[in-house]
């Protein structure tokens, strides 16, 4: 028997650093496509989310303004699981725990998947990962992968010359360091707990926790990484919409 899943898909930021004018989550990656509408980031991430095993809800958490926009669109969008949108907060943690709490309403679920709308086409298998990891019993779950890069420590007590350059002083073993991705799963009990103990905390960006397992750690669990996938990637900068908009067209355009 599958696990009870709820999954909260997080979109309420407004991409200042994408500087598309719109908050992110209503970016199209197909060009001709409408702002919010079916190819937007937080679509395709519930085309994705609804496809996972033995999910049961799926609450967005949108900017308070677009509520409207985000509900006529996933109308549109034929999902068959209960999807509902409410407002986020000031912070990614915050509007996660906004989430929690209309998932809560939904009754009871064994694992939650916490996914940002940015990682738009992530594939419902490498979410079904996460909670099958989940489910046979880790408490906290992350898809991770390898780093390409060479990855060098600069010393943040060095100011950066006029110039802009950063000293140098140490090297990183790349082999054991990871780049995580979302959705990251959670025991229901875990999830919920980890989000009330730091929920203050998470109204102030400084002091908040910048991923959900970080939270997790925090509260003293074990975090286990499985295999993430490199159509995960996020989209932050407008380079990063380039490389989605070419991944999408090679992978999804003809279902769109
Ligand atoms: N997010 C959210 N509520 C916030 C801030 C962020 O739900 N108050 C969501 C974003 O919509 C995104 C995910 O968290 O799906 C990851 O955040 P990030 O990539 O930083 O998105 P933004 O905060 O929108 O972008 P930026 O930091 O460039 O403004
Ligand atoms: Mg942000």
């Amino acid at each position: 028997m599958s696990a009870d899943v709820g999954i909260v898909v997080t979109a309420a930021g407004s991409g200042s650093r994408l500087g598309y004018g719109v908050p992110k989550a209503l970016v199209p990656l197909d060009p001709s496509g409408d702002i919010g509408g079916e190819s937007s980031l937080f679509a395709l991430a519930l085309r994705h989310a609804q496809l996972v095993d033995g999910v049961r809800a799926i609450i967005v958490t949108a900017p308070s303004d677009e509520l409207e926009l985000f509900r006529s669109t996933i109308a549109r969008l034929g999902i068959v699981v209960p999807v509902s949108v409410v407002s986020g907060g000031p912070t990614r943690q915050a509007s996660i725990f906004q989430g929690l709490k209309a998932l809560k309403q939904s009754g009871p679920l064994d694992v939650v998947l916490i996914h940002d709308a940015a990682r738009a086409l992530t594939p419902s298998v490498m979410m079904d990962r996460v909670v099958n990891a989940v489910a046979q019993g880790a408490p906290a779950v992350i898809p991770a992968i390898p780093v390409a890069d060479t990855l060098k420590q600069i010393d943040p007590g060095i100011p950066p010359s006029p110039s802009g350059a950063r000293r140098i002083v140490g090297n990183v073993d790349r082999g054991v360091m990871r780049i995580v991705q979302t959705p990251q799963g959670f025991a229901w009990d875990v999830a919920w707990d980890m989000h009330s103990t730091f929920a203050e905390r998470g109204m102030d960006e400084a002091q908040a926790a910048s991923d959900d397992s970080t939270m997790a750690q925090w509260a003293g669990h074990e975090v286990v990484a499985v295999e993430g996938d490199s159509l995960a990637v996020k989209v932050t900068t407008a380079t990063d919409l380039a490389l989605a908009r070419v991944l999408f067209a090679q992978n999804f355009g003809s279902r769109s």
